[in-house]
């Protein structure tokens, strides 16, 4: 299966109608896993037209790109295309942005699509829904800066979504799928002798040590935690050369750390590809979905109890061996543990 990005747009007639039979038809044959919400945009190049409302969606396609391409080709005639050149209005657009993480040239096919990075209403429905992509090394706020800094004037703003189709509920991601992809999570957490994370919202202990080995140890890596641990985190916290990934079904950006990358599911995942390690650090809700996919953990054991509100949840242990004690501080002492079969 490929992981395939669309985006569609249409500045002609009944503009949602369109839209919305496009994506149905367009479901009927290949596995709908994300739709963007609907945005409107004034016309790209120098003319005038109506405006256009655009989305993004992800599909999930087997067989090859050709064959895919003349199939959105073939959906787009149905829907009585409708084009006098190349600026024109239209009743209905599909644009192949990207199929997976392949470069593909044709005479009639370049993929990914030559002008995705260059339009604020492809980015903006993008990052809703693969907010993980990183095409050409950079990320989507990165290309959407660019791009929104080359030509202020193209703005698109969210009016809503697009009434009247379902998604099917996604599979669960597997550690599998991930080592298949290349994608490395590591886990790093700190618990006192009840397995306690946290007492009131908070980490009630203060270890240097800790921290310092923390820091080492995540060093060039990906920070990955919830919301919830972003908020609770000292001032002081400094991501330094560390990049900050923050899950959040509602938030989509981050004032504290605007360079943090906000995504929204863990699905989102199957978009990554980088050779960095991700370290998931927290806290309760993140570790409990994250550490079973994880291949390796770092476990601070604290000999105190500080009567905490908040546990690890254990389940992560049974997919685990524990191989090593890494070192000895006077407090606590920092576990290894390897997944099992590994
Ligand atoms: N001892 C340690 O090593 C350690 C480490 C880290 C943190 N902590 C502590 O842990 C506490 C926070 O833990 P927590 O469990 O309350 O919160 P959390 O895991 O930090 O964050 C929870 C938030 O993450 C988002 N989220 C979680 N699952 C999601 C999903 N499947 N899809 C989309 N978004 C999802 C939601 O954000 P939205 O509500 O925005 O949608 C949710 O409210 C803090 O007290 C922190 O100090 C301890």
């Amino acid at each position: 299966m490929t992981r395939v990005y669309l985006s569609l747009g249409t500045n002609l007639g009944d503009r949602e109608t369109q839209l919305r039979k496009a994506v149905g038809l367009l479901q009927e044959s290949f596995g709908l896993f994300a739709l963007s919400g609907l945005w409107e945009t004034e016309p790209w190049g120098r003319v005038r037209q109506p405006p256009f409302l655009n989305l993004a969606l992800g599909l999930e396609v087997s067989g090859s790109i050709e064959a895919f391409f003349s199939h959105i080709q073939a959906i787009e005639q149905r829907l009585g295309k409708r084009r006098d050149g190349f600026w024109a209005a239209r009743n209905i657009d599909i644009d192949l942005l990207f199929w997976g993480h392949e470069h593909y040239r044709s005479p009639h096919l370049l993929v990914p699509h030559p002008y995705w990075h260059q339009r604020a209403f492809v980015l903006k429905p993008l990052l809703e829904i693969a907010p993980l992509l990183n095409p050409g090394g950079k990320n989507l706020p990165f290309w959407l800066r660019r791009c929104e800094a080359e030509d202020p004037s193209v703005a698109a703003r969210r009016v809503g979504q697009l009434e009247g189709i379902s998604l099917p509920p996604p599979t669960p991601l597997s550690y599998e799928e991930l080592e298949a992809q290349g994608v490395i999570l590591k886990g790093i957490a700190g618990v006192d002798a009840r397995q306690g994370l946290a007492r009131e919202g908070r980490i009630p202990w203060e270890l240097p040590e800790d921290r310092s080995f923390f820091r080492e140890q995540t060093r060039d890596g990906i920070l990955c935690l919830g919301r919830k641990t972003m908020e609770s985190l000292p001032h002081a916290f400094a991501p330094e050369e560390r990049e900050l990934w923050i899950l959040s079904r509602n938030a989509s950006s981050c004032d504290r750390f605007p360079a943090a990358l906000v995504f929204h599911h863990p699905r989102e995942l199957r978009d990554v590809r980088t050779p960095k390690n991700i370290w998931i650090c927290g806290g309760g809700e993140v570790y409990a979905q994250f550490l079973p996919l994880c291949s390796e953990i770092y476990l601070t054991q604290l000999a105190a109890d500080y009567n905490c509100d908040q546990f690890l949840d254990p389940s992560w242990r049974k997919l685990f061996s524990e191989m090593r004690c890494l070192k000895r501080n006077p407090h606590d002492a920092v576990w290894y543990y390897r997944r099992l079969g590994e």
